[in-house]
């Protein structure tokens, strides 16, 4: 693999400096005694955490009941998201946090507004008492279809509040994809927005949710949220304004006190099959992994402006946007618009005016600012920043030295966090005080994670060799499973080796033992940080009348990570020309969304296919990408196809 050879030559280390080190939450002694602690029994480790870092109405009558691959943290433990999240900041020791900046939020066209902890409560608990009125009980869930407004955090905290289970769809995906996730999770209310506001204008997302309740019988409520007052069609008896329905809202509400293992959360995600899966998150695991993790690794200072730039629609937002940052009583910051708008600079801006100082974000934005230039950055000021994260997808030493140079003036730890919407929280990481970092890598597990790499017989490969990364035991953020569908939960994630989770990564580990992750070795792809299965694509494409076939790949690209391909048979007849390809991009973005919509589409009157039928989409990747193609090609079903696609040029 010559991505992993030239990763290998990477050989510059990045110590802690002394002074991050001095003043870090987790300084090396207590990480050596932590993953001390952690390799003796990882249930001790991360029974300690729950018990530091969570607040808890009952405490546990047991840590972990493993039943493979079924698993329950803190059994008998009660406790609430939302207490955590804000009333404990009110009261006690910490009770001055009432008055405390909780979330700072920037609208597009550069409105803000500043929730303190005691004004986010209150109105947490108004809309927990509005959910209420419309009937949602404890275990219904409660869709969320929103831009990024703080009211969004505030639904999420409303709903963890009395224990109702909220299934997040992020607000780029279309109408058809909301409603099988509507469907799917058999969701009762829908909240939304009549729109937001993206690239200087407002776009409308209300009629996405009138287009998706058409099939959907289960809603009975839509709460709509007024940002850019289009005058949406509202439909009586379904459709209430949120501000009409906060008006006389009670600030009272007892937070519930939930199991440890009550469902928080649904959140869809792409896999191998046509089918997004509900990765399903509970209660207690949960929060105590992204508290702690949140805690450790952010080294989150109550002086700390922290900006994550992930919509709350991604697994990022939920765990470090949201329930990480407020359930440490840090100061969160969120933005509602696009990097690029009115200036390519907005985002600096923004650091500059806000003074934030943990910066965490993809290496997708940073390649694109990388192309942008360094005179952007370094028109403003940007010397609040003290730590800088990236997650989402590998990050290319390139990107990494231009973020710790041009953001970070070589003097910010850099934090690549490598995790994914079914783990819950950060796996692996470098600890900024006391793990010496190298561009590409994301170095070590977190205490407490067990990750290896292995062949595909199982066995954990030396030093320097690929292999798959797996998870050897159970963790408390895990996913508990897919909703509806455990046959799924348990051949997807547990069915390949005994008792182990296979991440659906393709990895290597140095002498070091420090872990680079190459990417997907699954039929998903990563584009700009956003899993989307090659099969819903297809699905997508072969769901047009004039479309016999379809094959969906990959291809590398310098800024998205991967830029989606797609080969297309025509049916008998229809011509093959730019007017197609238009028509089918648009046909991929409404069933899907803008985020699926093919880079390139290349037509063809036959895919190449083993004599069993099998696509091959090895061969398509390298077609795709210009690749010779050296593998083996003897089960091929018709060699001229291959040669025909060569020839296929993008109209
Ligand atoms: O391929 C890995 C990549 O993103 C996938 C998970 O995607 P998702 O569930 O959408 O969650 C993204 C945010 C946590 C992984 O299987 N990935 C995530 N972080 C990294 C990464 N690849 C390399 N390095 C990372 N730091």
């Amino acid at each position: 693999m010559p991505d992993i050879e030239s990763l290998l030559k990477e050989k510059r280390v990045f110590k802690p400096a002394p002074e991050f080190t001095r003043q870090a939450n987790w300084n090396k002694k207590t990480i050596d005694e932590y993953r001390k602690l952690a390799a003796r029994s990882p249930e001790r480790f991360w029974a300690k955490m729950a018990k530091e870092n969570v607040s808890w109405f009952s405490p546990w009558k047991k840590v972990l009941d493993w039943k493979p691959p079924f698993a329950k943290w803190f059994v008998g433990g009660k406790l609430n998201v939302a207490y955590n999240c804000l009333d404990r900041h009110l009261e006690g020791e910490h009770a001055w946090r009432r008055n405390k900046a909780a979330i700072i939020w920037e609208g597009e066209p550069g409105d803000s507004r500043v929730l303190t902890y005691g004004e986010l409560h209150r109105e947490v608990c108004k809309f927990a008492n509005v959910l209420k009125g419309l009937g949602v009980k404890k275990g219904d869930r409660v869709c969320l279809y929103m831009p990024m407004v703080p009211e969004l955090a505030i639904a999420m905290l409303a709903c963890a509040r009395i224990g109702a289970p909220h299934s997040i769809v992020f607000g780029g995906f279309s109408a058809e994809a909301l409603r099988d996730r509507i469907n799917d999770a058999e969701a009762k209310v829908v909240i939304t927005a009549d729109g937001g506001y993206r690239k200087g204008a407002g776009f409308a997302l209300k009629p996405a949710v009138d287009e998706a309740l058409d099939g959907c019988a289960c809603v009975t409520d839509v709460v709509v949220v007024e940002r850019i007052q289009n005058g949406t069609p509202m439909q009586s008896g379904r459709d209430h304004y949120w501000h009409e329905l906060m008006k006389d809202a009670s600030a009272t509400c007892a937070p519930a006190k939930l199991d440890a293992e009550h469902p928080l959360f649904i959140l869809y995600t792409s896999g191998t099959t046509g089918n997004p899966k509900g990765i399903l998150h509970t209660t207690g695991g949960y929060l105590t992994h992204v508290t702690t993790t949140f805690k450790a690794i952010f080294d989150i200072k109550d002086e700390d402006v922290y900006w994550c730039t992930a919509d709350i629609g991604w697994v990022t937002g939920h765990s470090y946007v949201v329930y990480g940052p407020l359930a440490n009583g840090a100061t969160t910051m969120m933005y509602e618009g696009v990097p690029t708008h009115p200036g390519p600079d907005r985002w600096w801006s923004l650091i500059a005016k806000w003074g934030v100082s943990i910066f965490y974000t993809a290496p997708t934005a940073i390649r694109t600012f990388i192309r942008l230039g360094d005179d952007l950055p370094k028109a403003h000021d940007l010397s609040s920043l003290r730590l800088l994260g990236s997650v989402g997808e590998p990050i290319n030493p390139e990107a990494w030295m231009w973020y710790h140079r041009v953001i970070g003036k070589k003097k910010c730890p850099i934090v690549d966090t490598w995790w994914q919407t079914e783990t819950g929280g950060i796996m692996i990481t470098p600890l900024p005080g006391a793990v010496a970092t190298t561009p590409g890598s994301a170095t070590l597990p977190f205490p407490g994670i067990d990750a290896a790499i292995y062949d595909e017989e199982g066995n954990e490969v030396p030093p320097g060799a690929g292999g798959l990364l797996v998870v050897r035991k159970p963790w408390p953020g895990m996913l508990r499973g897919i909703w509806g569908d455990p046959e799924r939960y348990k051949k997807t994630y547990w069915g390949t080796f005994k008792n182990t989770y296979l991440a659906g990564d393709g990895a290597h580990r140095d002498k070091k033992g420090y872990f680079w992750i190459m990417g997907r070795v699954d039929d998903v792809m990563n584009v700009s940080g956003h899993r989307i299965g090659t099969m819903e694509v297809e699905s997508a494409l072969v769901s047009h009348p004039n479309v016999a076939e379809a094959a969906v790949v990959g291809r590398p690209d310098d800024i998205t990570g991967t830029a989606i391909v797609a080969f297309v048979t025509p049916t008998g007849g229809t011509d093959a020309g730019a007017a197609l390809n238009q028509t089918l991009r648009g046909h991929v973005t409404k069933e899907i969304g803008a985020i699926a919509r093919p880079a390139e589409i290349r037509f063809t009157d036959a895919l190449p296919k083993t004599r069993s039928g099998k696509i091959m989409r090895r061969l398509l990747r390298d077609i795709a990408s210009d690749k010779e193609s050296t593998g083996d090609t003897s089960t091929l079903e018709d060699f001229s196809v291959l040669a025909q696609l060569r020839e296929s040029e993008e109209d």
